[in-house]
């Protein structure tokens, strides 16, 4: 029981400071632009503080069926990606980040719409509390979408590179794919090894968001929020 409250009180923690991270974004958003919307339980409170704030953006771009259904139902309007030439800021949260604002996305799964709208976008802001700064990448599993048919063969391939691939079981996503979570990766250059993982046949794109690292990370932990800009 003691252990049960314990855990229940870490997680509220944490969640409010993906809310005030969230909500750190929400005053760097321009007015009357259509931006990008990410997918997570951060991005979530940054949905629902953009509803509260109504008429102040014209719409979204979302990376994922499940933010699409949150925008919309906040009174939001979603635009289709090809009808949009400019997008100024897409935010979204990352499984992890460094200093670099290279991060592993796709904890959600919705890393493939992530990174083609996050790659449209003139500026990533990146919202996450402190649990995902990270001084290396590879702790969290990496995601790579994959073709179906080609599950085997790119997971053979993905163990040449080092790492233990599982299939994430029951998970589909919003592109009729299957993802790979890939432990024990040795991620010493993100920037070399997104391109190499990318270049497998088979692979819709995996989970590294170096060659397209994030601009400004608004970073939460208990004693405020801290606004980062990358170190390249
Ligand atoms: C989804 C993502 C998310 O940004 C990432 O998993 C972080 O999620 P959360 O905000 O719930 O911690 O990449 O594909």
């Amino acid at each position: 029981m003691l252990l049960t409250l314990h855990r229940d009180r870490k997680i509220m923690n944490q969640d409010a400071l993906k809310k005030s991270a969230a909500e750190a974004a929400l005053k760097e958003i321009p007015e009357d632009a259509i931006i990008g919307v990410g997918t997570g339980s951060t991005v979530n409170h940054f949905i629902d503080g953009l509803a509260q704030m109504r008429g102040r953006i014209a719409g979204a771009v979302s990376s994922s069926e499940a933010s699409s259904k949150r925008l919309k139902a906040l009174g939001i309007e979603v635009f289709d990606l090809n009808n949009v030439n400019d997008l100024p800021v897409y935010v979204d949260g990352a499984d992890e980040i460094t200093r670099h604002m290279h991060m592993i996305k796709g904890g959600g799964g919705a890393l493939t719409r992530e990174k083609i709208v996050a790659a449209v976008a003139k500026r990533f802001i990146c919202i996450a509390d402190t649990s995902k700064w990270v001084g290396r990448l590879g702790n969290f599993p990496l995601p790579v979408e994959v073709i179906p048919m080609s599950r085997s063969y790119v997971a053979r391939e993905l163990m040449k590179l080092g790492g233990q691939p599982a299939l994430r079981s029951g998970f589909v996503t919003d592109n009729g794919n299957v993802i790979l979570d890939v432990h024990h990766l040795d991620i010493m250059n993100p920037v070399e090894l997104e391109g190499i993982i990318n270049q497998i046949a088979g692979v819709v794109t995996c989970g590294l968001f170096a060659r397209r690292a994030a601009d400004v990370l608004f970073l939460a932990d208990s004693s405020g929020i801290h606004r980062l800009l990358a170190e390249r």
